[in-house]
């Protein structure tokens, strides 16, 4: 099947124009079920959802073999129909813990070499950094283009960076895509960084499209569901305040023939052909939904669903703390 796709940067590669995001499936929100995660991922690819994001550090390397499992498991050779997107850097305990990051030129490659093998592939489609405060952009972005030129790595990104290293970043090597978090309800992207990537060609993967599940009635609780724990919008009064925002939701889907998701999927989508919304699917029926979602919404629809959502309704920074 195929699926409507969407450049990735200006002079980037065409991927899906919605992404899998499988972050949840290993990490962070709460049990996951492998198989359901399996077939989450099997019907993305059989629908034509090929930009699968990853990171080696959700799962501590676990949902890499996920995708491993899902792509080149026995009888199965789907490599080339997926676009697959890792970010590294993030340096974690046996229990979890975040430790820091490294992105020092030698960490770049060791990192890249152990998520090959535990993918099973010899090539990672965007591989993508954050930043890490103690080695300058220009080092990590140096190493990343010895991968590419290497044949490793087909395309450089990066995650949650702001705008001067962003201009350093793409100074260094030219960057396909920057990682941002992105929702109606979380739009800080707009001012600075957006028309930034937009001068530079640069395009967006978005996260927290659904806003993490807060715009969706998820609560974060769980003993090992880490939004509770680490994001202030899920937490005590600010979840009580946010989650009157899912009502909201619901009742403005609803007048459109749409679900929640559909809705906050939409708004996403509709905001420029460079940006490609990444959703947080970990069960078929989710993912159908996503499937279904519309990726352009009419100006006016668009504008009745920021009134009913105004960002500054929106309890709690976006950002996590790692203070507990
Ligand atoms: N670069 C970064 O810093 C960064 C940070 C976060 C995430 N990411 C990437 O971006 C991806 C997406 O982000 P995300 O998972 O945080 O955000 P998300 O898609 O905004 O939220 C995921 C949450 O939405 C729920 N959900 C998914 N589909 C739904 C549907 N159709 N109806 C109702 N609820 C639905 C999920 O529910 P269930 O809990 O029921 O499954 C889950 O709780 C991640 O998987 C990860 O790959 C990157």
């Amino acid at each position: 099947m195929t699926f409507p796709n969407r450049f990735l940067g200006r002079n980037g590669p065409a991927v899906s124009a919605i992404g899998l995001g499988c972050m949840g499936m290993s990490d962070f929100y709460g049990p996951s079920v492998r198989t359901d995660a399996l077939q989450t991922i099997d019907r993305a690819l059989e629908a034509g959802i090929t930009l699968l994001d990853t990171g080696d550090f959700y799962g501590m390397g676990d949902n890499e073999m996920l995708l491993a499992e899902a792509l080149q498991g026995t009888g199965k050779n789907k490599r080339d129909r997926a676009f697959i997107q890792v970010k590294f850097g993030a340096q974690r305990g046996p229990d979890g813990a975040f430790l820091g990051t490294d992105a020092r030129p030698a960490a770049v490659k060791t990192a890249l070499a152990y998520s090959l093998k535990r993918l099973k592939t010899d090539y990672v489609d965007l591989y993508m950094t954050g930043l890490d405060p103690t080695v300058p952009i220009e080092e990590t972005i140096g190493a990343m283009a010895d991968l590419v030129e290497q044949g490793y790595v087909r395309h450089i990104g990066i995650s949650n960076l702001d705008a001067a290293i962003i201009r350093r970043a793409h100074a260094t090597h030219p960057i396909t895509a920057l990682q941002y978090e992105y929702s109606v309800i979380s739009r800080d992207m707009e001012a600075e960084i957006l028309p930034l990537c937009r001068e530079l060609g640069i395009g967006i993967t978005a996260y927290g499209v659904l806003g993490r599940g807060l715009l969706t009635g998820s609560t974060g609780a769980g003993e090992t569901d880490w939004r509770s724990k680490i994001l202030p919008r899920f937490q005590g009064e600010n979840l009580e305040a946010n989650r009157k925002l899912v009502a909201v939701l619901q009742d403005f889907a609803r007048q459109e023939g749409l679900s929640p998701a559909q809705a906050a999927i939409a708004w996403v989508a509709s905001q420029g052909e460079d940006i490609i919304p990444l959703v947080g699917a970990r069960t078929l029926a989710r993912l159908e939904e996503a499937i279904a979602s519309p990726l352009k919404l009419p100006a006016g629809i668009l504008a009745r669903m920021e009134k009913a959502l105004p960002t500054d309704q929106v309890q709690g920074s976006r950002l996590m703390s790692l203070r507990r």
